[in-house]
């Protein structure tokens, strides 16, 4: 079971706030099972998961799944892998991947990413997954070109290498789909790229790396069924909300998210897109509201950040995630007499990493600095499922608290024009020239 403690922020509120605030959660436990979101709506479709069961029988005769795409369509595909598989993989064999293929995400337009990656997959082994939910971010649509090239290079037919996940009817990737005959996946409508990661969008690289997607499902829908308790005691999506929203309130509008596991740390990064993304906004059009997520690794950071969270500015809420039982672990041989190595000796490496932990939490509390812990009894698919929905649902909720609509972006959208105008796009040529001559202003180069 995921296990949330939220003691340690709660002792540093008042009670009276506690109380108004959970009578607001229990109205927003109300409304949003009332009416819930498309990303819980697709938990309960079967439909999804047998067409990527289907098709992963096609999967079997590639040795590596390429993911091109970005942020909500990119993301989640790095935290499965990356909980979810060994740290090594992409390194196995095929047989010690039980012919599972090797998975990359090329989602950056860097070109040494994206060389590099493509240097590592010899095109004729490969299957190329293209995710945009708009078929229309030139990040995406530059790497699919590019992998288009390769394909044609090699004299290969596109519709065997290419699969696309995208919009059932709209955008470029659809219709070129539907002309070309690719195979593709949907992403549906009322589910928002940064909450697709149990839709098609995840699930596939998920599936063709040999992940458990059922038990990833029921992790997340057992998730829904905690979110449904009207005591906010026992809600842990609304206890997440309850403590993030009440310590922003006191000002503390960074959201420290610190895994003590490298295999968690991709979670993290979905959390930031997910956290910031959605709640970063501005209120009435006017003033913005939102709490700035920040990753830290545990052990490495508290020889990094630790001083700054513990003397610095009280301006932080702290979430600590820990895995109580690791796969593989490794003993620490005994080796010298020495003190100083002696009581490490004959201990297990997860011992110390997650009495790192406890080191960490206690020195913040002993500063009175807000901390949250999130336990993973062990990194499977269930508990992965169960972080994916707690914060999904923590968001809206917050989403509510806050006043400020989850599912859209519009901060991200100017920086998509300009891109797309100084980028020679037909029809932006007017707002290309006035771009060029802000650019001049601020003795900016493009
Ligand atoms: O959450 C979001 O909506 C965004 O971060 C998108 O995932 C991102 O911009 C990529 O968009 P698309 O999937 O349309 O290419």
């Amino acid at each position: 079971m995921l296990k949330l403690n939220v003691k340690p922020a709660l002792l540093l509120l008042e009670d009276s706030k506690i109380s108004a605030v959970k009578g607001e959660l229990k109205k927003c436990i109300k409304k949003f099972h009332g009416s819930p979101p498309g990303f819980v709506r697709i938990l309960y479709d079967d439909r999804v998961v047998r067409e990527i069961e289907e098709y992963s029988e096609k999967l079997k005769k590639y040795e590596n799944f390429v993911v091109v795409g970005i942020g909500g369509s990119a993301l989640g595909n790095q935290a499965l892998q990356n909980a979810l598989r060994p740290m090594d993989w992409n390194f196995l064999t095929s047989k010690d991947r039980e012919g599972y293929c090797r998975v990359f995400v090329i989602d950056n337009v860097d070109p040494d990413l994206v060389r590099t990656t493509l240097k590592m997959v010899e095109p004729e082994k490969t299957i190329f997954n293209i995710i945009s939910k708009s078929g229309g971010t030139a990040e995406a649509l530059a790497n699919y070109l590019i992998v288009r090239g390769v394909l044609e290079d090699a004299g290969l037919d596109p519709r065997d290498h290419l699969v696309f996940t995208t919009d059932p009817k709209k955008g470029f990737l659809r219709e070129l789909a539907n002309r070309e005959g690719i195979d593709a996946f949907e992403i549906p409508p009322d589910v928002g790229g940064r909450f697709s990661v149990l839709t098609s969008v995840g699930l596939l690289s998920a599936k063709a790396a040999g992940i458990d997607i059922r038990a990833l499902l029921e992790g997340a829908r057992s998730m829904v069924d905690n979110s449904k308790l009207e005591e906010v005691n026992e809600n842990l999506p609304a206890l997440l909300a309850l403590v993030h929203y009440l310590h922003l309130e006191q000002g503390r509008n960074i959201a420290v998210m610190m895994a003590y596991s490298n295999r968690l740390l991709t979670l993290v990064d979905w959390f930031r897109q997910l956290w910031a993304e959605s709640l970063g906004k501005r209120k009435d059009g006017q003033c913005g509201v939102g709490q700035t997520p920040v990753k830290a690794l545990g052990s490495v950071d508290q020889h990094s950040q630790l001083q700054l969270y513990n003397d610095g500015p009280d301006d932080k809420i702290i979430t600590m995630l820990r895995i109580r039982e690791f796969h593989d672990d490794v003993e620490i041989p005994l080796i010298h007499d020495d003190e100083s190595v002696r009581y490490l000796g004959g201990k297990k490496l997860s011992g110390l990493l997650n009495t790192e932990f406890v080191g960490t939490a206690l020195s913040l509390v002993e500063s009175n600095r807000p901390v949250v812990i999130l336990d993973f009894e062990k990194l499977d698919e269930e508990h992965v499922g169960r972080f994916f929905l707690l914060y999904e649902i923590a968001t809206v909720f917050m989403g509510e608290l806050l006043g400020v609509n989850p599912f859209d972006q519009p901060g991200v959208e100017r920086s998509k024009v300009i891109t797309k105008a100084l980028m020679g796009m037909k029809g932006l040529e007017k707002e290309k020239a006035k771009i060029l001559a802000r650019l001049k202003e601020l003795e900016m180069e493009a």
